[in-house]
Formats: C-alpha cells, structure tokens, sequence
C-alpha cells in the first residue's frame, strides 16, 4: 500500500534548479497571510457560526485558531524542506506513497475548488445588499439565492466565479501590491466595523453565552476553521524567505494571531450589539444554517419585522445598518465585494496547480496539464475548475459549501502533521531550513485537533466527505495506478521548472 513513493530527491531536483531570491521577512509574510486568510469566514459565516453556537461562537474562533496554528508549524516544516507546488499532495507523495497521496489530491479539490464556491456566494451575499441598499431595489431571491436557502440559482456567485476563471485563463496573477492594498481594505473595514460597534456593546447579548451547549461550540469551530483557511500560502512561501527558522513561525503565528484577534472583536461587537442568539423553529426546535427550514423561518421574522442576524447573507454590514450606520454598512459591502474576489483567485490557482502536477504524475488525464499557446497557462483544467465553481457556487449554500472545504483541509492538514513525523524518523539527517518546534507534542495535537474539528462537523458533511472518497478511490483503482509514471517506472526529474506552467502576463 506504501509502496510506490515518489523519491524526495527526484522531487527536490526540479526544486533545487529554481533558486528563488530569499526576500521576505517576517513583516512580509504575515501580510501574505492576512491577505489569503480574512474572506467570507468573518464576513458572512458568522451568522452561521452564531446560529450554531450563540455568543458562544467566540471560543469557537480560538479552537479553530489554535488548531490551525499547530497544523500550520507543522506545514511549514514539510514546505521549507520540500518547496514545491502541489503542497499536502506532494509532501504525501514522498513521504507515504501514492495511494495516500492521492487522497490527499482528491481531498484538496474540496479544499480548494468548493471553498472557491463558498466565497463566491460569500461575495454574491455582499454585492446584492449592497447593490439593494444603494439603488433602493429589490433583487429576487429566486436568482440571488441557491435552492437550499430559498431561491433557485445564484447568479452573481456564478458571474464571479466565472470572472475569476478567465482572469485565471489569461493568466492573471495577483501582485503583491495588490495584496497589500486588499489587505489594507480588509483590515479597514473590519477595523471600523470595530470601533462603531464594540463601544456600544451590552452585556445581555452575551447571556446564555452557549445556548446550545459545548457541542454547539465545537459544531460552530469546525466551520469557521474556514475563516482561517489560507494560511498556507504562508508555508509555501518558506523558500523565499529570509531565515525561516525564525521568520515562518512570526509570520504563521502572527498572522493566524492578528486575525483571531480581529475575528473575537468582530465576533463580540455583532453579540453585543444586534445579539448572535440562534433562531429557532416554530416548535423550540434547532435549526441547521443553509437549511429550507432556517430559510423559511427567517422569511416568517422578516415579514414580521424582526430580522435577526443569523438569517443575513452580509452579517456584517447588516449589523452595521441595525445600529444606525447604513452608509458604514454600505462601504463595507463595497471592500467585500472588492476583497473576495482575490481569496477565490487563490484558491481556484491553488486548485489547478494540483490538478497541474498530479496530471503531470500520471494520475489525471495529460489534457489536464496542457498549457495554451498564448497565454501560457493551463486552460483545460482552469476552464473545467471553473465550470464546476460556478456550479457549486450557483446551487448551494456558503455554510455547506464551507463546510465540506474543511473537511477536505482538515483531512489535507491531519496527513501532513503524520508526514512530518514519519520523516523525522526516516529520514532524520535531511536538512531542514525550518523545524516544526516541539513536534513530539505539536504533531500529535495537530492531529487530533484536525479529527476533533472533522468530528464536530455535521453527519451530511462527513458523509459527503466519506462518499467523495469512495469515488476518489474508484477513480484511482480504475484509472489512475495503472497510469502513473511512478508506477510504470518513469521517475522524471525535470530539467526546468516545470512544476507551475508560467505565468507571465501582467498583474492585476
Ligand atoms: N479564509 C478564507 C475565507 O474566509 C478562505 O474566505
């Protein structure tokens, strides 16, 4: 089952041949973090968050943030050692052999393409109030909203999606002048939202602080570990860091700190102010975010005129308009909807240079890795990721859609904490530029931290996870093994750097 593992040093030789300048400090790096981590996870799941755990939703921001920190020390071990693309897939490749490598593949197109999804629908939540609240208008639901959440098919998730793919097709890259300013965006927006709602907090909103126990805490950390999602680009930027000894964990730990920082404010400003209390069903009964049920049950509050912040697509910009301030809430739409469209560039690049690198393994069909004359990007599989972005973000709900994201990462993250110790032992005298400190205890509660949160997601999700694993496996058996190069003997080590297909044309 272990045995075909594709060599480290036949990994490494493509890397080694790209020396890339090390210039990012440890500023730098946690600015790559806020930039890829601050998305749809505080802008919009909060409202799925306190729908499932009430006030209690902050602690939940502290276990997801604590379990990402450690799964994050132990990446980063993994990245600086073997930096190159295809991430978890890749470390899993050399460490643990193709079988589980490709669950690991199979389980980051949840990471990366439905995540992908979820901002989508995040963005569409933000532009359609936006767009509501500006021109006075009333948008339908039938075309704003998929059909879990009262409506038939999301347009404006789709239109984005789609956006982003053909940016992505004509090979556009974000530059690191436009992360600084969607940096500076984010964290502004977020930062007023702060200052014009923490002042006018009361106390009440927090009591009960966990009206649906430890378990709705637990429930609501799993998704919002999504909120967190991202950081690992912060990884994968150890080579080019400047002593990444001592810069990685800064720029990890720093950036997952600032934004558990910035999410426990937001998080207590909106309790505090419009109150986070569940809503209920008409019989006392819970009721699960992104379900008809919840849909229906906010319809009844609003026809009757007491909306509650559960049930909003723009949790924040709602809350912002409740307590008085409807411009504020506006431009806070507005640095959404200029935002998020950068985290789904992220991701959807993420995905196809998965998709890029296992096909140039063998295990995905070679059309997947073909690179289009002009553009010099890969077209195929940037088109085919698109497509199915669109189509998740067009029919489903962002909790579910986040939801089942995590599940793939935490699967993603959990396989990784393993190949770090495994190799510790296997291949001990490896030079490692950067090493997971402690990781006799940062390895093993990374771990069960990824399985408590995999845990406490809900039964639909774990078994969507479970079902889209059993394909995975039918896709390997059936097609894949007999494919791969490593399995037919071809170990190439490429002559150039042929793990990302080139990306030149301009910035955006
Ligand atoms: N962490 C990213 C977000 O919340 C994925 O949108």
């Amino acid at each position: 089952m272990f045995g075909r593992v594709k060599p480290l040093d036949a990994i490494l030789a493509t890397a080694e041949k790209k020396s890339l300048h090390r210039s990012l400090g440890a500023f730098q790096l946690t600015m790559l973090g806020i930039g890829a981590v601050i998305g749809t996870g505080i802008f919009v799941l909060t409202a799925e968050a306190a729908q499932k755990a009430g006030p209690g939703m902050m602690l939940s921001f502290v276990i997801a943030g604590f379990v990402c920190a450690v799964a994050a020390l132990c990446y980063a071990e993994m990245a600086a050692m073997v930096p190159v693309s295809g991430s978890a897939y890749t470390y899993s490749y050399a460490v643990m052999g193709e079988l589980i490598a490709w669950m690991v593949g199979w389980a980051l197109i949840l990471e990366y393409a439905v995540a992908a999804g979820a901002v989508s629908v995040g963005w569409s939540g933000y532009v359609v109030g936006l767009i509501e609240h500006t021109f006075h208008m009333d948008i339908p639901n039938m075309l704003t909203r998929g059909p879990f959440d009262g409506g038939m098919v999301n347009l404006p998730a789709m239109l984005i999606a789609s956006l982003v793919t053909w940016l992505l097709v004509i090979g556009t890259k974000e530059s690191a002048t436009v992360n600084a300013i969607l940096v500076a965006i984010k964290v502004s927006a977020l930062t007023l939202f702060i200052v014009l709602s923490v002042p006018v907090m009361k106390m009440d909103g927090f009591s009960p602080f966990a009206p649906l126990g430890f378990s709705g805490i637990s429930a609501a950390a799993a998704s919002i570990f999504f909120a967190y999602v991202g950081f690992d680009a912060v990884s994968t930027a150890a080579e080019e860091t400047k002593n990444p000894q001592r810069n990685m964990p800064i720029g990890l730990i720093g950036s997952l700190a600032i934004c558990t920082v910035f999410y426990m404010l937001v998080a207590a400003g909106v309790i505090g102010t419009v109150g986070a209390q569940p809503v209920y069903g008409p019989a006392g009964q819970v009721l699960a975010p992104g379900s008809t049920a919840l849909s229906q049950q906010c319809a009844a509050l609003a026809a009757s005129g007491h909306e509650a912040v559960t049930c909003s697509k723009e949790a924040l910009a709602w809350t912002l308009r409740e307590i008085g301030w409807p411009q504020i809430g506006n431009l806070l739409g507005l640095a959404a909807g200029l935002a998020l469209p950068s985290v789904i560039l992220m991701m959807m690049f993420g995905q196809t240079r998965i998709f890029f690198v296992m096909s140039r393994d063998g295990l995905l069909p070679a059309v997947f890795s073909k690179v289009h004359p002009t553009y010099k990007t890969p077209h195929v599989i940037t088109i085919l990721t698109g497509v199915f972005v669109a189509l998740f973000s067009a029919f489903f709900p962002v909790g579910i859609l986040a939801d089942i994201s995590n599940s793939g990462t935490l699967f993603a993250f959990a396989a990784v904490s393993i190949a770090v110790m495994v190799l510790r032992k296997t291949d001990a005298d490896r030079h490692r530029p950067f090493r997971t400190p402690a990781i006799t205890i940062t390895a093993p509660i990374a771990i069960l931290g990824c399985v408590y949160l995999f845990w406490s997601l809900g039964l639909e999700t774990k078994l969507m996870f479970v079902g889209w694993a059993a394909v995975g496996l039918v896709v390997y058996f059936a097609y894949s093994r007999s494919r791969s190069h490593v399995g037919l003997g071809h170990v190439e080590v490429h002559e150039e750097d042929e793990d990302v297909p080139p990306q030149p044309v301009p910035p955006i």
